[in-house]
């Protein structure tokens, strides 16, 4: 597993790329969608709190950059009807896609599994890998459309090994593990698209806040610290990579 912390983007790296950023209204997905639109790129903010997204679109706007454009989805009523008007509607748009940075994410509860609350499993379950998973499949038409796209799944630690009371967190972070290894090989043989995972590592957010009360936030790397890994893996410079994992800083917990 790699990290790329030392990584140099250029200042227009990602110039002309369309790229997808799910929960970018808060948090690592915020920071990485403002990252991306500041070296070059069009982002588009899908998210499930208008304010927030909002609030990035004016962010990206005062500041100059490609125009952005917001896309409200609620994954946990999400169907796929909305999945197919959504790859219609960017089509139109945009006509291809070079990227998603699949970051949005639920928590749940950390507690012992015999107390674990079937609907929140559920729950948890859509939000981190089920509605990631069909958004995909229609948005794939538009993925290969483009000459170099590049999906990102984020992962977690306990994705890659399990731990006590991390219940469906856990459990959708195997499966999100898993779906890249099935996608990107079914993927392969078209050079152009490549699948991976990436694991953030500790990061002060507020679901790191949550998972871990006791913490100080401020032993924590901030999301704009973490930056280098998705600018790299989202970047040409990652061509060539596909069904690996990475990380985005070296110790993570
Ligand atoms: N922070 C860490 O230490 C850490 C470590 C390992 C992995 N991760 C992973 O990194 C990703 C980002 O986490 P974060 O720490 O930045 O968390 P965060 O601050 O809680 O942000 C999560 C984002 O996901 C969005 N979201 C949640 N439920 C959604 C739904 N039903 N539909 C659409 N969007 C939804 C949130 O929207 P609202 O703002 O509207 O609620 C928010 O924008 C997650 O996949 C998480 O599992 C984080």
């Amino acid at each position: 597993m790699r990290c790329k912390i030392d990584y140099l983007p250029s200042g227009d790296l990602l110039a002309d790329r369309v790229i997808l950023v799910t929960g970018a209204g808060d948090g690592i997905g915020r920071t990485a969608a403002l990252s991306f639109a500041r070296h070059g790129a069009t982002v588009i903010l899908l998210g499930r709190t208008i304010a927030k997204l909002e609030a990035v679109y004016d962010e990206i706007e005062a500041e100059g950059l490609p125009q952005p454009a917001i896309f409200p989805l609620n994954f946990e009523g999400a169907s796929l009807k909305d999945f197919h008007d959504m790859a219609e509607t960017l089509d139109k748009e945009f006509g291809r896609l070079d990227g998603i940075l699949h970051n949005a994410g639920l928590l749940g509860r950390i507690t012992p599994f015999e107390q674990y609350n079937p609907e929140l499993w559920e729950q948890v379950m859509q939000v981190n890998i089920n509605g990631p998973i069909w958004m995909t499949q229609a948005l794939l038409p538009l993925l290969t459309a483009s000459k170099d796209a590049s999906v990102i799944f984020t992962s977690s630690s306990v994705g890659r090994r399990g731990r006590a009371y991390w219940g469906a967190y856990a459990v959708s972070k195997f499966a999100t593990e898993g779906f890249v290894e099935v996608l990107a090989d079914e993927v392969e043989h078209l050079g152009s698209l490549r699948v991976n995972s990436l694991n953030p590592g500790a990061t002060r957010t507020a679901m790191r806040k949550t998972a871990y009360p006791a913490e100080d936030p401020m032993t924590l790397r901030t999301p704009e610290a973490i930056m280098p890994t998705y600018l790299w893996l989202m970047g040409p410079d990652s061509r060539g990579h596909n069904g690996e994992k990475f990380d985005a800083q070296p110790a993570v917990s």
